[in-house]
C-alpha cells in the first residue's frame, strides 16, 4: 500500500479561556492511495479542526503529518503553500469561487498559481468542465450558476492540479438532496476513472454508505466503523 497521508500521535487543544479544551487526542491514522474515507461525529468534535490540519491550514499542538513522504508539521508558510497546490485539493461547504473570475478562469486559477501560461491552463480547465458536466457554463460568473454548478466547478477546481488527496469539509451541506446525491454520484465517478483519494467529513449519511472506510470522531479520537 502507498501511504498518501500518515498521522502520528497527532494532538490539538484550544485555550478557552484559562481551561485547555482538548479536541484531537494522540490520533494515529493512515490514508493510503486511493481509500475512500468518511468522518462523521457530533457537532463540535473537532472534524473541521482534524481536516484542517492534515490539509496544512492549521497546526497541531504535537505530532506529525507526513503527506507523499514529507513531514508537514514544521515546513515554513511559504513552501507550505507551495506544497499545498501541488498536493492537496480542498472542497468546503461554502464554495470560494472568486466572483469577479468565469467558472473556467476559476478553474484554471490553481493551475496559473502554478506558473501555467493563462491559455493551455484555459485549455485545461475547459476539459475539466466537459469532464464534470458544466462546460456550457465555462463563461458564466459565480453568481449566475446554480448552486450544484458551483459544487461542481469548485470539484474541478479541487481536482486540476491532480491532488494527492481530495479533502472536503461537508461537500452536499448546503445543496438540496437531489443536487447533492448527484454531487456524491461525481465522486464516486471520480474515485473510479482517477483513483482519486477521498477524505470527507460528513453530517451525511448518503456519503458514510458510499465511502469504503468510515470513521467516527469520539472524545477526541478516531475510531475506525465495521462496514
Ligand atoms: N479557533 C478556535 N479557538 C477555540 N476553539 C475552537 C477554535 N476552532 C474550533 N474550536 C472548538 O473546537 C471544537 C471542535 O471544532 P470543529 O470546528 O473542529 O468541530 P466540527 O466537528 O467540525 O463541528 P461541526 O460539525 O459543527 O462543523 C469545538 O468545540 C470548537 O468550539
Ligand atoms: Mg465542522
Amino acid at each position: 500500500m502507498n501511504a498518501i497521508i500518515q498521522v502520528k500521535k497527532l494532538c490539538k487543544s484550544y485555550l478557552s479561556g484559562t481551561v485547555p479544551l482538548r479536541v484531537l487526542n494522540d490520533i494515529d491514522l493512515t490514508i493510503n492511495q486511493g481509500d475512500f474515507i468518511s468522518l462523521m461525529g457530533p457537532s463540535g468534535s473537532g472534524k473541521s479542526t482534524f481536516l484542517n490540519i492534515i490539509g496544512t491550514m492549521d497546526s497541531p499542538n504535537s505530532g506529525e503529518i507526513w503527506i507523499a513522504g514529507k513531514q508537514v508539521t514544521h515546513m515554513p508558510e511559504n513552501q507550505l503553500a507551495n506544497f499545498r497546490l501541488k498536493h492537496i485539493g480542498f472542497i468546503f461547504q461554502f464554495h470560494y469561487l472568486l466572483p469577479e473570475f468565469t467558472v473556467e478562469e476559476n478553474v484554471a486559477m490553481p493551475l496559473m498559481i502554478g506558473g501555467l501560461h493563462k491559455h493551455e491552463a484555459i485549455v485545461k480547465s475547459r476539459e475539466m468542465l466537459d469532464y464534470l458536466g458544466v462546460i456550457e457554463r465555462a463563461h458564466h460568473f459565480p453568481a449566475e450558476i446554480s448552486g450544484g454548478e458551483k459544487q461542481r466547478a469548485v470539484i474541478g477546481r479541487a481536482l486540476i492540479n491532480s491532488p494527492d488527496i481530495l479533502l472536503a469539509d461537508e461537500p452536499t451541506g448546503n445543496l438540496d438532496k437531489e443536487t447533492g446525491e448527484r454531487v456524491l454520484e461525481l465522486f464516486k465517478t471520480i474515485q473510479k476513472d482517477l483513483n482519486q483519494t477521498f477524505f470527507l467529513v460528513t453530517h451525511d449519511e448518503s456519503i458514510a454508505d458510499i465511502a469504503k472506510i468510515n470513521y467516527k470522531i469520539d472524545n477526541g479520537k478516531l475510531i475506525k466503523q465495521s462496514k
